[in-house]
């Protein structure tokens, strides 16, 4: 075995290193250290680190409240995370995870600076939640070991994990992936490196699809209702404001920048970020829905008047509640079938799967696709 093959190496992966120790590097770190694994937590601001610990505390006392940890498991877990500002104790991890600002660029730099201090044999992933992996795997020596590890938002809840490969990274790292997201109690689900991969193409082609029926003067009561009626936990504009305003703006502008010919960016998310409104997290109060006093209520007065009532083409006159269900589902349908037909994912069963656990798809449903044939 070469000094750059990682082929042959099977090892349990027992140390990772951890870049940016914002909303996922923190829920990651977490995770694993509650887990059993080593974890020396990275970020280049120091007020991050802090924010990144007291979260990490905060998770620890909520997996005991809830009787996933007694209190000396918490505390051994929150012993087994270093912070630091500098690369100090990266030269042992087997796998580095990176989940800093979702910037091609600077992923770029920081992956050449990870492969600078760790072996040739170390895992390097990134969490990205679109960007394809081949857009830095190409800074790092040895692109066999270069994958995608796309958890979820909250780590602490949410049990899909997408395995993200690309046609370089090899057989032996996948299957070593694989097994490590299992060892640490999360589903893989295995994509290929596209843009979006398999769930956020999906869950934001259906979102971009229903902000653009908003815009098109569909009241968000209807939108909403239409979905939660099909089975959803919230509907899809709730569902932006879960996310964040900001998040979600910025994945349409990489699925607008990724699949120019299909994807019309809709307007309303970056006109409510302007105003600042980012939805329910990130401190904020106000998005489609405005949150108050421990109450939820609608906030279209305010959001109408920030965008051009019928703006775009989406045909939203004249719809009943369930076609705009129907509408919003053959969206996600439609895109589903083109990452199968495209290869993203192996079938069906893995669109079904991921989508039921990473997007919340109605389980009384079946599955995303099981369900559209059942409707042919
Ligand atoms: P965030 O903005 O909360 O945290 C990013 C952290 O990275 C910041 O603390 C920043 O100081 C740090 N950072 C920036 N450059 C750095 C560098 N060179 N070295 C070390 N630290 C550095 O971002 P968030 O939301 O945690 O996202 C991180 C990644 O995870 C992004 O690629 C995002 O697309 C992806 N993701 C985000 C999800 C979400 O719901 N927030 C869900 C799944 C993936």
């Amino acid at each position: 075995m070469s000094a750059a093959d990682t082929s042959g190496d099977t090892a349990p992966i027992r140390r990772v290193g951890v870049v940016g120790a914002g909303v996922m590097g923190s829920g990651i770190a977490q995770w694993l250290a509650a887990r059993g694994c080593d974890v020396v937590l990275r970020d280049v601001q120091p007020t991050a680190l802090e924010r990144g610990v007291a979260v990490m505390q905060g998770l620890f006392a909520e997996a005991v409240r809830r009787g996933k940890l007694s209190g000396p498991e918490a505390d051994a877990g929150l012993r087994r995370i270093v912070t630091t500002s500098t690369w100090a104790g990266f030269e042992d991890c087997d796998l580095v995870i990176e989940a800093i600002v979702e910037d091609v660029a600077v992923k770029r730099d920081v992956f050449a600076a990870i492969a600078a201090v760790v072996p040739p044999t170390t895992l390097l992933a990134s969490n990205t939640s679109a960007l394809p992996i081949e857009e830095f795997a190409g800074s790092v020596t040895a692109p066999g070991r270069v994958l995608g590890l796309h958890f979820f938002n909250p780590v602490s809840r949410m049990p899909l994990v997408e395995l993200v490969v690309t046609a370089q990274t090899s057989a032996a790292v996948q299957a070593r992936a694989q097994t490590f997201i299992r060892a640490i109690g999360k589903q893989p689900v295995v994509c290929r490196s596209s843009p979006g991969f398999l769930v956020t193409r999906v869950l934001f082609f259906y979102l971009n699809a229903a902000v653009r029926l908003w815009e098109q003067g569909m009241p968000a009561a209807v939108i909403d209702g239409a979905l939660r009626e099909f089975g959803w936990p919230m509907g899809p504009l709730r569902l932006i404001d879960e996310v964040g305003v900001d998040v979600t703006d910025f994945i349409f502008g990489e699925l607008a920048h990724y699949f120019p010919e299909r994807f019309v960016r809709s307007k309303a998310c970056g006109r409510l970020l302007a105003t600042g409104m980012r939805g329910r997290k990130n401190g904020s109060s106000r998005g489609f829905y405005r949150y108050e006093g421990g109450a939820e209520t609608l906030n279209e007065t305010e959001t109408r008047s920030l965008v051009t009532a019928g703006s775009g083409s989406a045909p939203a006159a004249g719809m009943s509640p369930a076609d705009v269900s129907a509408f919003l589902m053959r969206v996600m349908v439609d895109e589903a079938r083109r990452c199968c037909a495209e290869g993203v994912v192996a079938s069906a069963d893995d669109v079904d799967l991921a989508m039921r656990i990473g997007a919340g798809f109605p389980v009384a449903r079946g599955g995303l696709l099981a369900w559209a044939e059942s409707q042919a």
